[in-house]
């Protein structure tokens, strides 16, 4: 039986499900593959107590992995993009391949990345980038490859859509007693701004954009919006018209370009979409010849993400090297415009407070009609100290005429000039 040796350089919730997940099924994986697969080195700042080290060539200077003759696979762990890009850059021009769960060194770095790994002929893996335990890269770069994608729309950060599901729960907890939960359980990033603000599921979308499209990675064009404005009323209010609020991934082929979006969005209550709780992530993709396929699981934590870093190690003694990285041979990559969010079309809640005065109403449709915004639906709440709020759906309007009409809305004597817009999607 061939060996393939594994230096993992990182040890935390991912390294540790990986460690263990590469000795508990050692034997499954060697009839899978024919092929004895080892850690032949840990590369960690310190142990971590959920392996048992003993008998394991531990260092603490991880590039001395990337050196080491018993490794064939680097699996880059560690985070970041500084101290990741090097290391993985390292192990490339020592003819190592790379397994990485680095959603921001991928869509920051990768086209360098793959540039480098084609040169030297090795491989660079990274389905453990995006949702966890769910193979969403070899989904879409492979079971859907006949297909031309139209459009990829998912949950893809499960922090926010844990917070999100438990300040819809009828809990007392606060926004920090949730986000301190999922720092517990290793689902938040170091930073948890980069899961509260969207740039985490920023980093994965682009990835996603690339494989669905052919686009280059475009992390730079993003529009990024978190879910940190997010307050349990709109939650009450979106649910009493029929929806939930859910932080999504979007990009969109259209005849201009790609959209590219990730914000907080109103899905209606009886789609899948809706329906994912917690940390899991799902993600709906729509393509010409298989129509909408979705794909659901644990976006985070120990055994879902060594699930997708191990069957990358296993891809790559399949040698799997045809598969190009991001799915599109490097050569026909073809920029595409990004779309610019005041061109995006969709609906739109809007909540507003106005002063409970005859006309208000009247005057707040007159403005909307002017600018050829429908209203889909609207309630008002109860007038407190002779103000209420009002809730809207509206029609689909361009972002731009929707910024026009709200200018006007709030420079009205009646209305509160800060008002809340969340975007309103159907797939
Ligand atoms: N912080 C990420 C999340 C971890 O919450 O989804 C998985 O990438």
């Amino acid at each position: 039986m061939t060996r393939l040796g594994v230096g993992i350089c990182g040890l935390g919730t991912v390294g540790a499900g990986t460690f263990n997940l590469i000795r508990t099924n050692a034997a499954e994986i060697s009839r899978k593959t024919g092929t004895s697969v080892v850690v032949a080195q840990v590369g960690c700042r310190r142990d971590n107590p959920a392996c048992d080290l003993s008998g394991v060539n531990v260092t603490r200077d991880i590039f001395e992995v990337t050196r080491n003759p018993d490794v064939d696979v680097i699996v880059e762990l560690i985070g970041g993009t500084d101290t990741a890009l090097e290391l993985v850059k390292e192990a490339i021009a020592h003819g190592k391949h790379v397994v990485t769960a680095n959603k921001a060194l991928i869509a920051v770095h990768g086209e360098e990345i793959f540039r480098l790994a084609g040169a030297a002929g090795v491989s660079v893996r990274f389905e453990a980038a995006i949702a966890g335990g769910i193979p969403i890269v070899k989904s879409i770069r492979e079971g859907l490859a006949a297909n031309r994608i139209e459009f990829v729309a998912g949950i893809i950060n499960g922090t926010s859509n844990f917070i999100l599901t438990e300040m819809e729960s009828a809990g007392n907890r606060s926004f920090e007693q949730v986000l301190q939960e999922a720092q517990e359980l290793g689902y938040a990033e170091a930073d948890p701004t980069f899961d509260i603000e969207g740039i985490d599921a920023a980093h994965k979308l682009t990835i996603l954009s690339s494989i669905a499209f052919g686009v280059p990675l475009h992390f730079e064009a993003m529009y990024t919006e978190g879910i940190s404005n997010i307050t349990p009323a709109d939650i009450r209010y979106a649910g009493e018209l029929g929806y939930r609020i859910k932080h999504l991934g979007i990009t969109r082929r259209r005849e201009d370009g790609i959209e590219l979006r990730v914000h907080p969005t109103l899905v209606a209550k009886e789609t899948l979409l809706a329906q994912v709780d917690g940390v899991m992530n799902a993600v709906l993709v729509g393509s010409d010849a298989a129509g909408k396929t979705m794909y659901y699981g644990a976006g985070a934590g120990a055994g879902p993400t060594a699930s997708s870093v191990v069957g990358d190690i296993i891809d790559i003694m399949r040698d799997s090297s045809a598969v190009a990285n991001l799915g599109f041979v490097p050569e026909a990559i073809q920029p595409m415009p990004v779309i610019g969010i005041e061109s995006v079309r969709c609906c739109y809640y809007l909540r507003l407070r106005a002063h409970d005065k005859p006309g208000v109403l009247a005057r707040i449709s007159t403005i909307l009609s002017q600018h050829n915004i429908s209203i889909e639906s609207l309630i008002q709440k109860d007038v407190r100290q002779g103000a209420a709020p009002i809730v809207i759906i509206t029609d689909d309007v361009t972002e731009s005429e929707l910024d026009r009409a709200l200018a006007e809305l709030g420079s009205l004597e009646e209305v509160d000039d800060a008002i809340t817009r969340i975007r309103v999607e159907s797939f």
